[in-house]
């Protein structure tokens, strides 16, 4: 469906956001090392599994600088349990290279973001929302389940165009001041009212409305 009104969701997220989101220790700033850790351990990991690895890792590493630094083992061990351990290996690579290249900081810059090891389009943009307010997207499977839904969209969405398509969507209508706040919507509506397997809370959903597959059943 090409004339789904995208520039309804900003209003509609935004507010429901508000009143509606998780208290995460991840949301408590906005570090751009707090933003990526949590990024990375919820690519394959449930909130609830994350919040312990999350508060430990920062304790133990509280800076980039610091996880640039840090042996093996002691990466390893803060993972353990977590699993994919190329992730936190990764993260480590990156950190060096923040170390070398930025003085220990993540810039505040989509591309160079996305050329750090492990991060890809999906983390360099949630990254760039919401530790820098930049106007990215931040699309991920869930993210690609709500707006295949509110569209009854029946493209694939393992396809990289059909990601790109959401992406550019989603781009168009990023609210300048609230960048961040808008990626967050839509990552927590997929994960706490449209979520996968079936069972969607509609009767709470802010796009209830406005959404075909909701309308069609
Ligand atoms: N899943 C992926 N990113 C998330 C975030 N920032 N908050 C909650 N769940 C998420």
């Amino acid at each position: 469906m090409e004339d789904f009104p995208y520039f309804q969701l900003p209003d509609r997220l935004l507010g429901w956001y508000r009143q509606n989101k998780r208290d995460l220790p991840w949301r408590a700033d906005q570090d751009p090392y707090h933003v990526w850790l949590s990024e990375i351990m919820l690519q394959q990991t449930r909130v609830e599994a994350v919040k312990p690895y999350f508060e430990c890792f920062m304790t133990a590493l509280p800076t980039i600088r610091d996880l640039a630094e840090a042996p093996e083992d002691v990466i390893l061990k803060l993972w353990e349990g977590l699993g994919y351990y190329n992730r936190v290996r990764n993260m480590q690579k990156a950190a060096r290279k923040l170390v070398a290249e930025y003085d220990g900081q993540m810039p505040a810059d989509f591309d160079a973001i996305l050329e750090l090891p492990g991060i890809g389009s999906y983390t360099a943009g949630a990254i760039a929302s919401i530790a820098f307010g930049l106007p990215y997207p931040a699309v991920d499977g869930n993210v690609l389940r709500v707006l295949s839904r509110i569209e009854k969209s029946c493209d694939d969405i393992l396809k990289q165009s059909v990601k790109r398509r959401f992406e550019q969507e989603i781009k168009a209508v990023i609210p300048a001041d609230r960048a961040g706040d808008f990626s967050q919507s839509l990552i927590e509506l997929g994960a706490i009212v449209c979520v996968p397997n079936g069972a969607p809370r509609c009767g709470e959903c802010p796009l209830a409305a406005l959404c075909q597959a909701h309308k069609e059943g």
